[in-house]
């Protein structure tokens, strides 16, 4: 499927890299009004219009993980994945007072031992796109007292699971919200206001801070084990413009690099955020929320490690104009790039070359960073797809060159030096995506909607079994 040649690359990983499965919380669990659970946002729009939901499946099943995760962490540990990322919901472990939920805390030290008893270990988020509802209508990340209600979760959970819990991450995707609510208006509220989309992305950044600053105060207090590590997880894609780029083309390059991949890594770095893209944005007539302290408390989000998922480049070249039909500032658009390869049911360009071009701009810029991939995966519409004698989904002419493809490029990166520890599957057993819901399957492993969401191996699967006893990409 790749452009590249896929020939002269490494096929071998290091003994002690690990494979896993990434997954979340409000895409699989379901039950989402046990347990005293608060609504969250998905549904919240989910309930307001379901028909913003492919073939109307709004968010309240998930893939019935949460009644099946003994199941599932039995399947990981079939296919030789050692540990998984799953999430916390904010709306189950915490009431609306913003005190712990019984309950739902006693839900997750359930899950976390179940997956500890079939030997795989969970890698805890804290955050996947789902704030409580009640939340987002006082003003959602723009108001500094969510932010501390953030914070105050996150202080609840590592206090509740600081010593069964080793690997915590405190986002995912940050960008994302930022992006679909707010710039895109793809997602509820459906705002187009980059300005807004700006504060947005500072008032998380802030939260993020805030929760590694208490997560490190409880290490050092013996609350949180001593070898456990704080991290954050974010879609970096490497920003490719023209052959022949102007001036023009690489601002572009320069501002959606600076906003979506080195805000976050000098953040987790160095605790500060890029001064020549906030400088930028101010030119603009952005300014962001900055308040007195505010420093400090940035200056405390550094990270142990990071997450790293890859599923597309961004093509970006000068903008038509530098403003859109609302005034909204446009610092880039998209460049088709004449060349690319698509996932047409997702609208992704394929591009495996591309992991492997951001591991080594960490590598050069961040060189004591340590990181994994954290999800990277193929959503494929597999409702008419064809089956084996056997009855299994037929997804290995598409599913095993895209892995393999990027696994490849991995272990290339690794050969050159790139800290890379592992790689987790987007959703190794088929999820909802959110508003695309079961449009686009990304699994190793079938979910059957008509049969009770029951599970069943598609013919990758020992593809993937093969790889994780091995460590060779074949
Ligand atoms: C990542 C998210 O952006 O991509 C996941 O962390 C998401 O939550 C995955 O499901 C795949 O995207 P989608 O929109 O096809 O589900």
């Amino acid at each position: 499927m790749s452009t590249q040649s896929q020939t002269d690359l490494a096929v071998t990983l290091p003994d002690d890299f690990f494979f896993g499965a990434a997954l979340s919380g409000p895409q699989t669990e379901g039950m989402w009004q046990a347990h005293g659970k608060l609504e969250n946002m998905w549904d919240l729009w989910s309930n307001q219009d379901i028909r913003a939901f492919y073939n109307r499946v709004g968010s309240y099943a998930g893939n019935d993980m949460g009644a099946r995760y003994a199941e599932d962490f039995a399947l990981f540990h079939e296919l030789g994945l050692s540990s998984c990322r799953t999430s916390i919901q904010w709306s189950r472990l915490m009431d609306a007072d913003g005190q712990l939920n019984p309950e739902g805390a006693a839900f997750y030290h359930e899950l976390f031992a179940a997956a500890r008893e079939a030997g795989v270990e969970v890698f805890v988020n804290l955050y996947h796109f789902d704030m409580p509802a009640y939340l987002f209508r006082r003003g959602g990340w723009e108001n500094r007292e969510v932010v501390e209600a953030y914070a105050s979760y996150a202080r609840a959970a590592f206090t509740e699971f600081g010593q069964e819990i080793e690997h915590w991450f405190t986002f995912n995707e940050p960008i994302v919200e930022p992006e679909q609510r707010y710039v895109h208006g793809a997602w509820y509220p459906f705002h187009r206001d980059f300005a807004q989309a700006r504060r947005v992305q500072y008032g998380i950044s802030l939260a993020h801070a805030l929760a590694v600053d208490a997560f490190r105060t409880l290490q050092a207090a013996g609350t949180v084990r001593a070898d456990a590590k704080i991290g954050l997880i974010n879609c970096f894609t490497p920003p490719y413009t023209r052959e022949d780029p102007t001036p023009a083309d690489l601002e572009a390059v320069r501002m959606t690099d600076g906003l979506h991949n080195r805000w976050w890594l000098d953040l987790v770095t160095k605790g500060t955020l890029p001064t020549d893209v906030v400088k930028t944005l101010s030119e603009r007539g952005v300014e962001l929320p900055v308040r007195a302290g505010d420093e400090a408390i940035l200056a405390r989000g550094t990270v142990d490690w990071l997450g790293f998922n890859y599923y597309q480049p961004t093509r970006v070249q000068a903008p038509a104009s530098d403003t859109d039909e609302l005034g909204n500032p446009v610092f880039a658009e998209p460049y088709v790039w004449p060349e690319a390869v698509m996932n047409k049911s997702r609208g992704w360009e394929i591009y495996p070359k591309g992991i492997y071009d951001f591991a080594m701009t960490m590598t050069r810029d961040y060189p004591e960073l340590e990181w994994f991939v954290s999800e990277n995966g193929i959503g494929i519409e597999e409702h008419h797809a064809a089956r084996t004698a056997d009855g299994a989904i037929d997804d290995v002419a598409y599913r095993v060159p895209f892995v393999r493809d990027h696994l490849r490029w991995v272990a290339q990166a690794i050969a050159e030096g790139a800290r890379c520890r592992g790689y987790h599957y987007w959703g190794v057993i088929d999820c909802w995506s959110w508003n695309n819901a079961y449009k686009n399957r990304y699994g190793f492993v079938e979910v059957d909607l008509q049969d009770n969401y029951s599970r069943r191996y598609k013919a990758s699967a020992e593809w993937l079994r093969q790889v994780t006893s091995t460590h060779v990409i074949a």
